[in-house]
């Protein structure tokens, strides 16, 4: 089920989310930026405002940073995480949500390990819900950020080729970084073990842009303009799909060497947690030419400022 921004109320995937809402969404994050990053005083456009930071899978930027882009439009923020709630003696996320609507709460940053939850709880609110990742599926304001600091490198991204490497069948990032992506006109290739990077995935439907799998990350370097590398998801099974760690490393981790075939303005982005010395090595993810692996947080926080302040300007204040 596809629930774009401007039909729904919600951003649960970038799937079906235009160009001109995916613009007008890094338009406002550029003009936020300042306050962002926390160079300027927050604002009070969400002042009298709830969010509610649900998190039942661990994180630290998307908490911190929806935490931080709450309070940076003068909203008051909920942090309900896991094991602390009433989950823990089996309450469902929807009736979590619905109490904590009944007290007034304005909008709902959820994430879940179970793909699709956002979207059923959605379709019962009547306040805005932002899925923050959900299982395998989608995690829309990370494609979000993608979209941002690949523009911010690169311009515009038609026609420009994106490679995104590693355990992307489990990869909610990789999901929403592909529609995002190829929404704004690029060229998304993805490159990993058949277990990991199914050619199946080509086939999925994308409004611009296109899809290609393959499998020799060394041919595809010379002509990527930017190279997102993924985590092995191991809490996932990913481990289960690779036949050793060092052979995995051998053909799909990203080494100085390799980064040395890459056109001169080539970029590369991590989403985050890394597993370094794996997908990344050291070297090359604090390399301060290529890597943009702290612009894209620091660009988490604008994005994510936009996105609550473009769905709360849709519903009246108070629950
Ligand atoms: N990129 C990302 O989702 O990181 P966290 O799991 O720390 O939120």
């Amino acid at each position: 089920m596809t629930l774009t921004l401007s039909r729904s109320g919600h951003l649960l995937g970038l799937d079906g989310v235009s160009r001109d809402e995916i613009v007008a969404l890094l338009d406002d994050a550029v003009r936020l930026s300042t306050v962002a990053s926390g160079r300027q005083p927050p604002l009070d456009v969400l002042r009298h405002r709830t969010v509610a930071n649900i998190f039942f899978e661990n994180s630290t930027r998307t908490r911190c940073s929806f935490a931080l882009a709450a309070r940076r439009l003068g909203a008051d923020v909920l942090d309900i995480m896991g094991e602390t709630t009433s989950q823990s003696k089996g309450e469902t996320l929807l009736d979590t949500c619905r109490n904590l609507e009944a007290m007034g709460v304005d909008a709902f940053v959820i994430r879940t390990s179970a793909s699709g939850a956002p979207h059923q709880v959605a379709a019962r609110l009547s306040r805005p819900v932002i899925n923050a990742g959900d299982g395998r599926h989608e995690h829309p304001t990370q494609g979000l950020l993608d979209v941002m600091t690949l523009r911010e490198r690169l311009g515009d991204l038609a026609g420009r080729t994106i490679t995104i490497v590693g355990d992307i069948a489990n990869s909610r990032v990789a999901r929403s970084a592909l529609f995002g992506l190829t929404t704004m006109g690029a060229h998304v290739v993805l490159v990993g073990p058949p277990p990991l990077a199914p050619a199946s995935m080509e086939r999925l439907p994308v409004q611009d842009g296109s899809i290609k799998v393959l499998r020799d990350l060394d041919a595809v370097l010379p002509t990527s303009d930017a190279v997102m590398m993924l985590r092995v998801q191991f809490e996932r099974a990913a481990g289960e799909a690779i036949a050793s760690v060092d052979e995995y490393r051998r053909r799909y981790g990203l080494s100085p060497d390799r980064v040395r075939t890459l056109p001169p303005h080539a970029v590369i982005l991590h989403p985050g947690p890394i597993n370094r010395g794996l997908e990344l090595e050291s070297e090359v993810a604090d390399d301060p030419a290529r890597s943009v692996i702290l612009q894209q947080v620091a660009n988490g926080v604008a994005v994510r400022m936009a996105v609550l302040k473009s769905l709360l300007a849709k519903v009246p204040a108070g629950g």
